[in-house]
């Protein structure tokens, strides 16, 4: 069972009783504004994104966490390592990314979780290379990505929705966990 405990976060694999919660999250049309198309997902949506995550720690041996507070057990988002989906272009690389419930934001929590992220995917999963993919304008997510030492690598396009996203890269031998 992979876990990963933060000063003040859980981190671990997926379960039913997170679904709901999940779903609240993704039914908030300020935190999906900048994931995929912008679209809020509902419960069928949350549930196929818990079931694609899982499937991504089974196939690959790193996925998104679920990741919880440990003073109450909250889930209060996602936070890992995914393979981009949709985009061609980055299929063999690993992407860090992170989604939070609004009222978790502004307290640290994603950073939290992003360090303790790169830490087990350079020193657990081995990963010498992560990246992180940006729509321009998410100012707080870039922010994050910035705290984590990532450094800009390239532009692109989204090849289905148009937009610009922004790549930033970390070589893990030599983050500083
Ligand atoms: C992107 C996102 C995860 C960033 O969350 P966040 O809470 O702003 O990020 P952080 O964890 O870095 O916390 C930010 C602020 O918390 C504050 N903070 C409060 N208490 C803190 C503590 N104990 N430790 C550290 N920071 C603390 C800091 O001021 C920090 O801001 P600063 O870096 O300017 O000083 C969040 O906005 C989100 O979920 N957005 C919607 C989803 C999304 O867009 N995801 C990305 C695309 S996939």
């Amino acid at each position: 069972m992979t876990e990963i405990r933060t000063p003040r976060l859980l981190l671990r694999r997926w379960n039913d009783d997170d679904l709901v919660p999940l779903s609240e999250i993704n039914a908030d049309p300020e935190v999906m504004r900048w994931i995929g198309d912008g679209s809020v997902r509902d419960l069928d949506d949350s549930a196929g994104d818990i079931e694609r995550w899982e499937e991504e720690w089974d196939d690959e041996g790193f996925g998104l966490f679920a990741v919880e507070l440990l003073a109450s057990g909250e889930l209060i988002g996602a936070v890992g390592l995914t393979v981009p989906g949709g985009l061609p272009e980055f299929s063999h690389e690993v992407e860090i990314t992170w989604r939070l419930g609004r009222p978790f934001w502004g307290q640290g929590y994603a950073s939290e979780a992003a360090h303790a992220t790169l830490e087990f995917a350079l020193q657990d999963r081995g990963l010498d290379r992560v990246i992180a993919i940006n729509r321009a304008g998410n100012d707080e997510s870039e922010n994050v990505i910035r705290k984590l030492g990532m450094v800009a690598d390239r532009d692109t396009t989204h090849p289905e929705y148009g937009h610009l996203l922004q790549v930033h890269s970390i070589d893990l031998t030599e983050y500083d966990a």
